[in-house]
């Protein structure tokens, strides 16, 4: 494909695996993708199975990501994670304000672009997620959405910085509902949040800057999502609890 931006495609695991399984599943990807150099290949494993998949991947083309981190650096916050702690696993790329989490954990854009400032002062690259409800759809608010959640996450982010973010856009609705957007639908929200991209940076880091594309990616529809001008990869879940099928997404995406 002829992008001059590099594809990247990430499994968010989510709350799926224990050790075991998530070593057998890493395993599995490192025999079928040890080829792929067109793709920056990332798997998001839960934090309990961090240190064993770094172990495994260590001299592979898998890269480590995170699906969450705390805004805070170190101190008194039970239960939370910082940045620091992933970096001891050679943690690289960490999701940030998943649609679940903005849902379950009411995380505001105010807190994801906190969040954002700590990842990047420990040198980890966040992929910022955003996308509109179905209501938001039918109710012709999309794009009123998407550029509410970039200018509030991204806020604070200088260029530099903004480079080294990608952008997951994953409307809510295709999530885990086996519904996918259509390509068209898809190009047309990757190509409007690059151009907000230019209106908050520039046109040079608009043109740089990869946005994914999330929700029900299969193996059957990634060619087709992966082929348009504005999508530089994937962020997949269900399917990435599959070698099977998250090697294909791969594979098919070339
Ligand atoms: P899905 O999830 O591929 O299962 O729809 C995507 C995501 O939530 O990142």
């Amino acid at each position: 494909m002829d992008k001059d931006r590099k594809l990247i495609i990430a499994g968010n695991w989510k709350m799926n695996k224990t050790v075991a399984e998530a070593l057998d599943l890493v395993k599995g990807l490192k025999r079928d993708l040890s080829q792929v150099k067109e793709v920056d290949i990332v798997v998001c494993p839960p934090y309990t199975a961090l240190s064993d998949v770094s172990r495994e991947i260590i001299d592979s083309n898998l890269r480590l990501g995170a699906q969450n981190m705390s805004e805070q650096s170190v101190g008194a916050y039970t239960g939370e994670i910082a940045a620091e702690f992933l970096k001891e696993f050679l943690v690289r790329y960490v999701i940030l304000g998943h649609s679940e989490r903005r849902q379950y954990q009411e995380e505001s854009d105010a807190l994801i672009s906190q969040k954002a400032a700590t990842a990047h002062a420990a040198s980890l690259k966040p992929i910022i997620c955003v996308g509109e409800k179905l209501e938001d759809r039918e109710a012709d608010r999309t794009q009123a959405v998407v550029e509410g959640q970039l200018t509030g996450s991204l806020a604070g982010l200088n260029a530099d910085q903004m480079l080294e973010t990608i952008i997951a856009y994953e409307p809510v609705w295709a999530i885990g509902t086996g519904k996918t957007a259509s390509s068209d639908q898809a190009q047309e929200v990757h190509a409007f949040i690059r151009s907000k991209l230019e209106q908050l940076f520039d046109a040079s880091v608009a043109k740089q800057v990869r946005i994914q594309y999330g929700g029900s990616v299969k193996p059957a529809n990634a060619r087709e999502l992966m082929s348009q001008p504005d999508v530089d990869g994937a962020l997949v879940g269900g399917a990435s609890l599959d070698v099977r099928n998250f090697s294909d997404i791969v594979t098919n995406s070339i």
